[in-house]
């Protein structure tokens, strides 16, 4: 236990017409920083998670932050990108300051404005984050980077439609719980399960409710030493925080086997000496259905080729033995990708701190966030405790 998050910020996550990456991070930063009850001065490193790639025109954002108060100018701040785990890796950066005893408090943003660009525009940008050499010209964006996953997995295992409707269905009943979600409306089995006007295919077996949306939103966190922690108004410490990179090209690995994101888990579950279902719940990267129902696997909930366990009787449910998504993940909370890996901290410490209002869980006591860049490319795997 190195570092501990001691103030947090969420902004509302969906189409946010009149804000700017700007405005959004102006507005998490100063509210995580009066979250921490720290004074701007007190902030030493800045980390400015943002992905960008062409969703908006102004590309350098490490500086934006320091609008938010005189005192922040001439801190050391720099833009992190490492796909859609842009902002568990600005969270690591962070990290590596307070271990390096460069800093006493890290103010991490994370954020992107991706609604500026329509759905194909956004899927133009998105597909940059596959290997671009053998992979760009996949039709549908990212979305088709997961459409041939999911059918890869169908070919081996058989159709799971049943269960990825039954995850996109969990994802949007627990969504209408969280204030910050983008859609915060329930979506019925029979809707998400069948192909229609309003849900049709977009790549591969993967529908509109398989996939998250185009998002807008930031969210912000303030990191600080054991310490230094201790003495703050709350603090929930990292057990463990875990990153793997494993090879770009599909073509060099059995893609639906995530080695990455197992090998994440399984050193975060080791190193903070605790088994999967000691978790009160886990927040995991939902970024399509199938996702989630392959990192069931990775994390070790089920066999693998038998994720659909998981969601079929009800384990991952909010009552159930490993609630996962109760935030509504990504698929209903949105995917800002800068500011997704962020927002998965926050929501936790939410949860953990009980102050996650209609979405709060009955005590929980420990949270692993799994958030990955890239299909399956940048794992990063945080356990969260609190402490104070
Ligand atoms: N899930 C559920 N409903 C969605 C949705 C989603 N992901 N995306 C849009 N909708 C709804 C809209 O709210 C709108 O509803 P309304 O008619 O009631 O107002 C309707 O569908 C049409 O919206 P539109 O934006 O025109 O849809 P689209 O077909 O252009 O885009 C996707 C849908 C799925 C293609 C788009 O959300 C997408 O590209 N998602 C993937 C993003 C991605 O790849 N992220 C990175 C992952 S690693």
């Amino acid at each position: 236990m190195t570092a501990c998050i001691v103030g947090w910020a969420h902004s509302k996550f969906g189409k946010l017409d009149g804000e700017t990456s700007e405005s959004l991070i102006t507005k998490v930063a100063s509210e995580a920083i009066a979250h921490a009850g720290i004074e701007p001065r007190d902030v030493d490193v800045i980390y400015v998670g943002n992905m960008n790639g062409g969703f908006v025109k102004q590309e350098f954002h490490s500086s934006l932050p320091l609008q938010t108060h005189p005192d922040l100018r001439f801190k050391p701040s720099t833009r992190v990108e490492n796909a859609c785990a842009t902002g568990s890796a600005a969270i690591h950066m962070g990290l590596n300051s307070l271990a390096a005893k460069k800093a006493r408090f890290v103010l991490v943003v994370g954020v992107e404005k991706m609604t500026e660009l329509n759905s194909a525009q956004a899927g133009d940008v998105l597909i940059k984050a596959s290997y671009v050499a053998e992979e760009a010209n996949i039709e549908a964006g990212f979305a088709g980077i997961f459409g041939k996953i999911t059918s890869a997995y169908f070919q081996r295992y058989g159709d799971k439609s049943d269960a990825l409707a039954r995850i996109a269905v969990k994802a949007h009943r627990n969504g209408v719980k969280n204030p910050f979600a983008h859609f915060q409306k329930e979506f019925d089995y029979g809707f998400c399960r069948n192909p229609s006007d309003k849900n049709p295919f977009v790549a591969g077996p993967l529908k509109r409710t398989d996939c998250s949306p185009v998002t807008d939103g930031a969210a912000a966190v303030i990191l600080a030493d054991t310490d230094t922690a201790l003495s703050m108004k709350q603090a929930i410490a990292f057990r463990a925080a875990e990153h793997v990179n494993d090879f770009l090209p599909m073509s060099k690995r059995d893609i639906i086997q995530f080695d990455g994101p197992t090998l994440a888990w399984k050193r975060a579950l080791e190193s903070a000496r605790l088994d999967l279902l000691d978790l009160s719940f886990v927040e995991t990267h939902d970024c399509f259905t199938s996702a989630e129902l392959i990192e069931y696997e990775a994390m070790g909930l089920t066999p693998r080729g038998q994720g659909e366990r998981a969601i079929l009787d009800g384990w991952t449910e909010r009552d159930g033995k490993l609630p996962v998504n109760v935030s509504g993940g990504l698929k209903a909370k949105g995917h800002p990708v800068g500011a997704t890996g962020v927002s998965m901290h926050v929501m936790s410490c939410l949860q953990l701190s009980g102050a996650a209002g209609g979405m709060q869980l009955q005590a929980p006591k420990l949270a692993g966030v799994f958030n990955m860049g890239g299909a399956a490319v940048a794992n990063y795997v945080s356990i969260l405790e609190p402490v104070k």
